[in-house]
């Protein structure tokens, strides 16, 4: 009886404890996304989670209330959208919005026309997506031609028509390429990308393969994180080796560029778990994309990610990396110096473009390699 009594004061006392808890997590600001503690951060999680399952119960799908509210979410910088810290699951019930209107679709039809509703989910941390029983859209032409075995191929060659351009400005890759022949979208003009040596910021291929090969370390598979359409997939292809490339569509059908040179594209963000088993890969590549602009705390877990993939002995390639000249010293250098890799090529410049010379930014190049064994 006693116990009974003990046991029934135990269970009010800790619900009042939890009350007590969520009621004062819940006045706490679940605003800021920028947290710089992990406590912090899991609580403003759990909240997140909380609250979204009590929006979520009660939502109903014919509450006009939410088309009305908002037709559009505000859409913040394609970059700061990398900055969100890749959350535990609760990331798709963070955006009811866009995950109402990514799964209000008629089933056995055609899939409405929205890839962005899908890469914003993604690029929010809600990958992978939902499910949805539609059919995906595809261009009306037939391919009769493909360039085969050639990842540099003249655009001539290629049918724009594969392609569906309708969320995008440009209505071909020619468009694209007057707009900013920089993108990578002149596939030809990619054969000469990381091929030469102009600046000791520069890494071509061969010299790459010929340090692993005096090494010892055999270079067959690879991932490039953040690699646009594919160009260095495409130079280390000349080499027999295998390297697939996460993209975006970020303004432009990236995606389907590294398709259509015949490499492989991973609808991945930066900011997730590289969808590859621990120690595979020979080689990670992180592009232009991975720079400054992501948080510390992201950028700790994207390496960590990589050393995850990367076998013992296996290479992590920095290239062109860049951030103001005392963060590289006082925080990126000692963050990257964390992995204890050794440095094969360590090679630091001054940014001289307009941005760069404004913020007194500079480049790291580093090819660096994992330890053999732990
Ligand atoms: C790549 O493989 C092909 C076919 O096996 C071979 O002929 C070629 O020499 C290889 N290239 C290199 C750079 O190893
Ligand atoms: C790099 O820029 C800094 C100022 O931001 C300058 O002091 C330094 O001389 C520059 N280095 C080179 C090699 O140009």
């Amino acid at each position: 009886m006693t116990l009974n009594l003990l046991l029934l004061m135990a269970m009010v006392a800790t619900n009042i404890l939890s009350l007590y808890h969520l009621t004062s997590t819940t006045l706490q600001s679940p605003k800021s996304p920028k947290q710089p503690q992990v406590p912090d951060q899991l609580l403003h999680q759990l909240h997140t989670i909380r609250a979204t399952i009590n929006h979520l119960t009660r939502l109903h799908p014919n509450t006009p209330t939410l088309t009305t509210k908002s037709p559009k979410p505000t859409i913040p910088p394609d970059l700061s959208l990398y900055s969100h810290l890749s959350p535990i699951p609760s990331s798709c019930h963070n955006h009811p919005d866009l995950l109402y209107k990514y799964m209000s679709y008629t089933p056995f039809s055609l899939c409405p026309s929205d890839p962005d509703t899908a890469e914003s989910l993604i690029l929010r941390g809600c990958h992978p997506l939902p499910r949805r029983r539609c059919f995906t859209k595809t261009p009306h032409k037939t391919i009769q031609t493909l360039p085969v075995n050639n990842p540099f191929p003249s655009l001539s060659s290629i049918p724009e028509t594969m392609i569906l351009w309708d969320r995008y400005n440009c209505k071909s890759f020619n468009c694209l390429n007057r707009q900013n022949p920089n993108l990578g979208f002149d596939f030809e003009r990619e054969s000469s990308r990381h091929v030469i040596y102009k600046t000791e910021l520069d890494l071509p291929v061969s010299q790459l393969m010929q340090i692993a090969k005096a090494a010892k370390s055999v270079i067959r598979l690879g991932v490039d994180i953040g690699g646009g359409t594919g160009s260095f997939a495409a130079a280390m292809r000349r080499f027999n080796v295998t390297v697939v490339t996460t993209t975006m569509n970020v303004v432009a059908p990236y995606n389907e560029a590294v398709a259509v040179r015949g490499l492989v594209p991973l609808h991945v963000p930066l900011q997730q778990r590289l969808p590859v088993f621990d120690g595979v890969l020979d080689l990670v590549r992180c592009g232009h994309a991975v720079n400054r602009w992501i948080p510390v705390t992201v950028l700790e877990f994207l390496l960590f990610d990589v050393d995850r993939v990367l076998r013992g002995g296996g290479y992590l390639w920095l290239d062109h990396f860049f951030s103001k000249g005392v963060d590289l010293e006082k925080v990126f250098a000692p963050l990257i110096g964390k992995l204890g890799y050794k440095k094969v090529k360590w090679a630091t410049a001054n940014k001289t473009d307009a941005g760069g010379v404004k913020n007194g930014e500079v480049y790291l190049t580093a090819l660096l390699q994992k330890p053999v064994s732990r």
